[in-house]
């Protein structure tokens, strides 16, 4: 088979970058290892920025998001007692929208039969071939034969683990890591959120995060060692650590029920440079992961996705050269200052293990200087609606 490029992972950056070739008429196909029901069962963040929520508008698949997504105006940071607001939609003229991951990837896997974009689920041993070459190929076993796709363009879209990235060679790649020293434990449950806003808490006992998908479900996180397990923490174990780090004034609020879904995420940063090697582009998971606090991994795919979308449609449409040739350079400016503010209010909002005495004082320092002045706020509204691409 032949296509114009070979997307590899149907999560948010493999399906958004399908939809968007295919509204301009490109040729592609998705190959995804796992099956729709597997990807639809992964429960992600749920903050959409104004960019994702731009590209879901311009797709004409925001229908449901516009109907069911939540706009936020702003978001707290709790520290002890203190609730301190940043009222986003007054610092930057924009909201951010709750929406839960699941929903968007739902959203856009429903609309892939009526716009002609084919997607391969249970694609096992998806190969990347001749990714130095104009001629790249991409083979994988399914039914009990092995297939072969050539394309123009590979689109490694497949998330942190997957094929794509291995598919550089070691001297043409470079990757920066950090592993953080704990993980989330998030609950989902059905019941009503503790506050209308999303609340980041700074606790002598940890982080803990309250958000919601809807008005009746809540989705709350804390943070534990690497070493416990989800069996560690029944849930009403769980619901007593949330009331005291959240605080008094969440706390009162809280309204405890069963979870839906409990799992422990690590936390880590990583990006790998360049995003192109050859014909071959990685976007999303696939170069960069950022830890969970401000929930940039969804909205930094979706980022990726719209200059890589407008470098192949320059490509495939005009003949043009140049946004395939910025394409890395462009997308890694972003990721990093996505990786800054991921890390900062990461060091912010939690406690970790090597800090003493000193660090707690530059945390409280920061919170109070957040708390007394308008232009700190900005700086952090503005990277929570999202900087501009
Ligand atoms: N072959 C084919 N598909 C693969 C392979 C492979 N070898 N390896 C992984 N995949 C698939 C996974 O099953 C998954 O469905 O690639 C997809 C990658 O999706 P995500 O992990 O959701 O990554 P991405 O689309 O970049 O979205 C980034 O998702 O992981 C979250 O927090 C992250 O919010 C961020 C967003
Ligand atoms: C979530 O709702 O799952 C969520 C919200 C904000 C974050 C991370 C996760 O920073």
């Amino acid at each position: 088979m032949k296509t114009e490029v070979a997307i590899i992972g149907a999560g948010p950056a493999g399906l958004l970058l399908g939809h968007l070739l295919r509204a301009e008429g490109i040729e592609c196909v998705i190959l995804e290892r796992a099956s729709a029901d597997y990807v639809l069962g992964r429960i992600r963040a749920g903050v959409l920025e104004r960019t994702t929520t731009d590209l879901m508008h311009r797709l004409g698949i925001d229908e449901r998001l516009k109907k069911e997504g939540l706009l936020e105006e702003g978001f707290c940071l709790a520290d002890g007692e203190r609730l301190i607001r940043i009222d986003t939609l007054a610092l930057t003229g924009k909201h951010v929208t709750v929406y839960g991951q699941t929903e968007v990837t739902r959203d856009l896997m429903g609309a892939a039969p009526e716009r002609g974009l084919d997607i391969v689920y249970e694609a096992e041993d998806v190969t990347l071939h001749d990714v130095d070459s104009d001629a790249p190929y991409v083979t994988y076993a399914k039914d009990g034969r092995t297939h072969r796709i050539d394309a123009r363009f590979i689109a490694g879209c497949d998330g942190y683990h997957g094929a794509s990235r291995r598919a550089v060679p070691a001297s043409a790649g470079r990757s920066f890591e950090r592993v953080h020293p704990f993980g989330w434990l998030g609950i989902l449950a059905d019941v009503p959120p503790c506050h209308d806003e999303l609340i980041y808490a700074n606790h002598a006992n940890g982080f803990a995060l309250a958000s919601m998908r809807s008005k009746t479900r809540s989705r709350y996180y804390i943070d534990v060692p690497l070493t416990e397990r989800v069996e560690d923490w029944p849930d009403e174990r769980l619901w007593d650590e949330l009331a005291l780090r959240l605080g008094p004034e969440a706390a009162a609020r809280i309204t405890r029920g069963p979870a839906i879904e409990k799992s422990i995420a690590p936390l880590r940063s990583f990006v790998f440079e360049p995003m192109r090697h050859g014909s071959l582009f990685l976007a999303g998971d696939a170069a960069h992961i950022v830890p969970p606090t401000g929930a940039k991994g969804l909205n930094l795919a979706a980022s990726d996705v719209a200059y890589l979308s407008d470098a192949l449609i320059g490509f495939f449409r005009r003949g043009c050269n140049e946004g395939i040739g910025d394409y890395s350079a462009k997308a890694l400016a972003r990721v990093w200052k996505c990786e800054r503010f991921s890390w900062a209010l990461t060091k912010l909002m939690h406690r970790f293990p090597d800090d003493g005495p000193f660090e707690r004082r530059m945390q409280v320092a920061e919170l109070d200087y957040i708390a007394s002045s308008p232009a700190a706020q900005t700086a952090i509204a503005e990277n929570y609606v999202g900087i501009p691409l």
